[in-house]
């Protein structure tokens, strides 16, 4: 791939920045790739109905062809032209979710082209929270297809700085919009199915989704699961290794006391735990933290954001402690888990 001339531009303000905000509009209307902030993670958005220029995030972000994209609206009244037809559960969950980290699958109109949803015949959709985003696309005039702005495999990233580390050279521009308020990606849930199912966990969970549809939700069993590959899966992302930081990554399971000791009878170098604010004191070796033990939003914006950090302190070995698995808890493991490959020590 040739080296591009990547600019890096502010859209950290609305109104200051308007001339920026166009100009990432403009290059995406007309095919170029820019990294763009939401209030999830950065995106790396392209025109979604530009073919060559949606092939380029595959190639880009060393994404597997048969892994769809999420396209994003500005205003839901865009839905009702991707998907064959708004359903009541959709409109419903339109109403109190968006704009925010809500994406849903639902049967495609045919609009998107096929490189984008990988050939399926469902459509994953949403209308981002973050108000500079949807100037962005609102500007744009078009669908943008953006999937997490990093380099397949590795952890979203969370500040333009993250993007220039992964994107820079190959993209035209990296737009930053300060840190993500969120820090993971958003809830994906299917509403193509009999029941609604959740295909990926994020910040809107599946009990207040349930509660906006008065009905029981489905969680797809690779949001807790290995899938081996060749198995057909209903959401292709969630077979690959995921979020990984260069560290190999390894969840103890087990309390303060359990963790600590086990953490002293490490002797190797360049090791690392990723614990909770509550047990820095106890800490045998160096360490970081992801917030209280219950404070699952502060675990959710740090996350990311930790594993890269680690990678630059030059970790090797990654202890992390087990997740509260509860609400947003359950976002937050579910990355955690395939960060670290699923290895995980009782202790
Ligand atoms: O918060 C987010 O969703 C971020 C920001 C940039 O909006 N985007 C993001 O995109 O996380 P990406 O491509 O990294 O993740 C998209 C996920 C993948 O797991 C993919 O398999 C799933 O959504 N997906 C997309 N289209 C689908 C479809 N038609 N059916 C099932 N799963 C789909
Ligand atoms: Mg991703």
């Amino acid at each position: 791939m040739n080296e591009i001339n990547t600019k890096l531009v502010s859209v950290k303000d609305i109104k200051v920045d308007i001339d920026n905000i166009q100009l990432v509009a403009d290059t995406l209307r007309t095919g170029g790739l820019a990294a763009m902030p939401t209030e999830t993670v950065y995106g790396i958005a392209a025109n979604a109905l530009d073919e060559k220029a949606v092939s380029r995030i595959f190639s880009v972000k060393g994404r597997p062809q048969d892994n769809p994209l999420i396209v994003h609206i500005a205003d839901v009244k865009e839905l009702s032209v991707l998907v064959q037809e708004v359903t009541p559960n959709a409109r419903k969950l339109t109403e109190v979710f968006w704009p925010g980290a809500l994406t849903m699958v639902l049967p495609s109109s045919g609009l998107i082209p096929k490189s984008v949803n990988a050939g399926l015949n469902t459509i994953a959709v949403r209308m981002p929270g973050l108000p500079v985003t949807r100037e962005i696309i609102r500007r744009a005039g078009v669908p943008i297809a953006a999937p997490s702005a990093n380099i397949s495999g590795r952890p979203s990233p969370t500040t333009a700085q993250h993007c220039i580390d992964d994107l820079w050279g190959k993209v035209e521009l990296i737009a930053d919009g300060g840190e993500c308020a969120v820090g993971l990606e958003s809830t994906v849930i299917s509403l193509a199915t009999a029941t609604p199912r959740i295909l990926r966990p994020g910040t809107v969970t599946p009990e207040q989704i349930a509660e906006v549809l008065g009905c029981e939700i489905e969680i797809d069993e690779s949001v807790f699961n290995h899938n081996n590959d060749g198995v057909k899966v209903s959401s292709p992302g969630m077979k690959y290794k995921h979020y990984s930081p260069k560290a190999s990554v390894t969840i103890l399971d087990g309390n303060t006391e359990q963790v600590m000791r086990y953490l002293s009878e490490q002797d190797c170098d360049d090791i690392w735990a990723l614990v909770f604010e509550e047990d820095l004191p106890f800490l045998p070796i160096s360490g970081l933290s992801l917030g209280k033990f219950n404070d699952v939003h502060e675990q959710a914006f740090r996350l990311f954001a930790a594993f890269r950090e680690l990678d630059k302190k030059g970790a090797k070995h990654i202890y992390a402690r087990m997740p509260n698995t509860e609400g947003i808890g359950l976002a937050v493991y579910n990355r955690m888990i395939r960060a670290a490959g699923f290895r995980v020590i009782n202790i």
